[in-house]
């Protein structure tokens, strides 16, 4: 990896004047409903029908088909891209970045998990992973943004290091965002016993040299396992232009998948 330091753990403060996206999912998720005003931790206490998040239906609650199917989605994705633009890109040293072209929305509800409980094998530590196990590239720098206050219960639990197993909380709240190495990380998440719900969303990035180093062969064949989707630039990904300041879905290398669905493309995410 050209930065080896983007893959140490990094906690910072954004603007959420500027970059207003709990108001936005607020809007999203709660903009025309009817009872009593909610904070977005209380989401649960709306009694839509739920499961616990699985390999086999993860991404496919009430408040993911509200959020990828919003027609205020484009708005929070105007920010997106001002955010990646501002605060993420400084953090790169190529003039080409390789986005994540939608960043993957989640819900910890209590009594759940957000990603999927029944991967990794390890009972005590639901939906243990890390992306590379999910074909993400090792050259992919994760950013974990929640928008409301966490707790052990309803956060993101992370090793320090690669194969260290030193899981901590990240106990964040809006405002903040966690950089990490989820590639080789391995992360998972509690079941949620003591509520409240956690709303984030999370994306990857990586210098375009670094995606250049890809394997073209291995490049064409990333693929989730669930999915047997393509994590190409133009889909997945979309490339970020420092000197211009334009995003573009640069078609080169890419292996078309037929559906530009905003929910599949979420979908394709790992865990
Ligand atoms: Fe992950």
């Amino acid at each position: 990896m050209k930065q080896p330091e983007l893959t140490k753990e990094h906690l910072f403060d954004y603007d959420t004047n500027r970059f207003h996206f709990a108001q936005l999912i607020y809007d999203i998720l709660l903009g025309d409903y009817e009872g009593p005003a909610l904070p977005l931790e209380q989401l649960h206490t709306m009694g839509k029908p739920s499961h616990v998040l699985t390999f086999s239906n993860d991404q496919n609650l009430y408040f993911h088909h509200k959020y990828y199917n919003s027609p205020r989605l484009p708005m929070l994705l105007k920010v997106y891209r001002d955010f990646i633009k501002t605060v993420i890109a400084p953090q790169f040293v190529d003039s080409h970045l390789v986005v994540q072209a939608k960043p993957t929305f989640r819900i910890h509800l209590p009594n759940n998990t957000a990603i999927p409980a029944d991967i990794g094998g390890d009972p005590i530590r639901p939906g243990l992973h890390c992306d590379a196990d999910y074909n993400h590239p090792d050259v992919e720098v994760n950013f974990w943004v929640p928008f409301t206050q966490c707790y052990p219960s309803n956060t993101l639990h992370l090793e320090s290091q690669p194969g260290k197993r030193d899981f901590r909380p990240m106990v964040l709240s809006n405002g903040q965002v966690l950089r990490f190495w989820g590639a080789h990380c391995l992360h998972h998440n509690q079941m949620n016993d003591q509520g409240p719900t956690r709303v984030s969303f999370d994306f990857r990035v990586m210098n375009k040299s670094d995606w250049d180093t890809i394997d073209p062969a291995w490049l064409k064949q990333m693929a989730t396992v669930q999915h047997k989707l393509k994590l190409t630039l133009g889909d997945y990904y979309m490339l970020y232009n420092k000197s211009t300041q334009q995003f573009s879905h640069h078609c080169k290398n890419r292996v078309s998948r037929g559906d530009t669905n905003p929910a599949s493309t979420a979908a394709i995410s790992a865990p």
